[in-house]
């Protein structure tokens, strides 16, 4: 199986390339080497590689930033996805695209399945969809949507690695207690999408942890965690505020819990308890730092 994976210097495309199956031969291209807008650009990739099965990690992924940048946010979400969704088709590729629980509004209050209506509520979250609907409409039996939540690495941008920082600088942190989603461990997640890939069910699919939590039980948690293993000398003060008392460029949903059962059921495996997952991320931090 040859893949191409898009967008392979993000933290998602980084997590890929640590766990390529051993069936697969991999071209990995980060956003300097393609940018999958670029309809010429894919082309070239596509006929030089001819891959069975494309994995995009590309995405403009920065949430408040898109409120603003709408136009570079389209592109990389929606245009790419449709140039990347074009270029499979001429090539009779599969494509396996990424997506997010940011595509709902958050007012359903419990889990949402796949067939859920959409309504984002902010520029990113629309920009997914418009990806989404585009690799549908192109490939809709030759390609996997997967849509998924809250994802952090042990390192790179994200909201471990930025609540980590915080909490070595500061003695107390404000954290926003009233949004209510799934923190997914990359590792998981690649694992996740590798099966997809191998498995080629065509449709929209879910994938986060276990469990739900807020940002700010999810901060709570990385504290207590990172004490435990030593990344923090001390505990630092977390205390829990309204959204309403942290304005944002984006709104963003209150309650974007993803029902992911189709998927456990089709790969045959089962999510870990975010915790559990948080633990040995930070664990994997926790050994790297020792060794740097
Ligand atoms: N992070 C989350 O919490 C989360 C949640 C749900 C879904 N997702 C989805 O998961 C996927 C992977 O996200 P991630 O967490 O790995 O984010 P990430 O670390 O920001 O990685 C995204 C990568 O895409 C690249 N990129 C941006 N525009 C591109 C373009 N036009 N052509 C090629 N590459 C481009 C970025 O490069 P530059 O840095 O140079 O721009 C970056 O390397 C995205 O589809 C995202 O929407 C993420």
């Amino acid at each position: 199986m040859k893949v191409l994976i898009t967008g392979a210097g993000g933290q998602l495309g980084r997590a890929l390339m640590a766990r390529v199956p051993e069936q697969a031969s991999v071209r990995a291209m980060t956003h300097e080497q393609l940018d999958i807008a670029d309809a010429r650009a894919v082309e070239a990739a596509f006929g030089a590689f001819r891959p069975d099965v494309l994995i995009n990690a590309a995405g403009f992924t920065r949430v408040d930033d898109a409120e603003k940048e709408r136009e570079a946010a389209r592109r990389a979400n929606a245009t790419g996805a449709a140039v990347l969704a074009g270029a499979c088709r001429g090539a009779s590729s599969w494509l396996v695209q990424v997506s997010t629980d940011y595509v709902f509004d958050g007012a359903q209050g419990r889990p949402y399945t796949a067939d859920a209506a959409p309504n984002p509520l902010s520029v990113y979250g629309l920009t997914k969809l418009e990806g989404e609907q585009a690799v549908a409409h192109a490939l809709p039996a030759h390609s996997t949507v997967l849509r998924t939540s809250w994802v952090y690495a042990p390192d790179g941008r994200n909201f471990l690695t930025t609540m980590l920082r915080l909490m070595r600088a500061r003695p107390e942190l404000q954290v926003v207690s009233d949004q209510v989603g799934a923190p997914t461990s990359v590792t998981g997640l690649a694992q996740v999408l590798w099966a997809l890939a191998q498995r080629r069910a065509a449709g929209l699919y879910h994938w986060c942890d276990s469990g739900a939590a807020s940002w700010y039980d999810f901060a709570v948690a990385i504290a207590e965690e990172a004490l435990a293993l030593g990344l923090l000398a001390a505990l630092p003060a977390i205390v829990p505020i309204a959204s309403a008392a942290y304005p944002t460029a984006a709104r963003r949903p209150t309650y974007s819990l993803l029902d992911k059962r189709a998927t456990e059921e089709l790969l045959g495996l089962s999510a870990p308890h975010w915790r559990r997952a948080l633990r040995e991320t930070l664990t994997a931090r926790a050994q790297a730092e020792a060794a740097a």
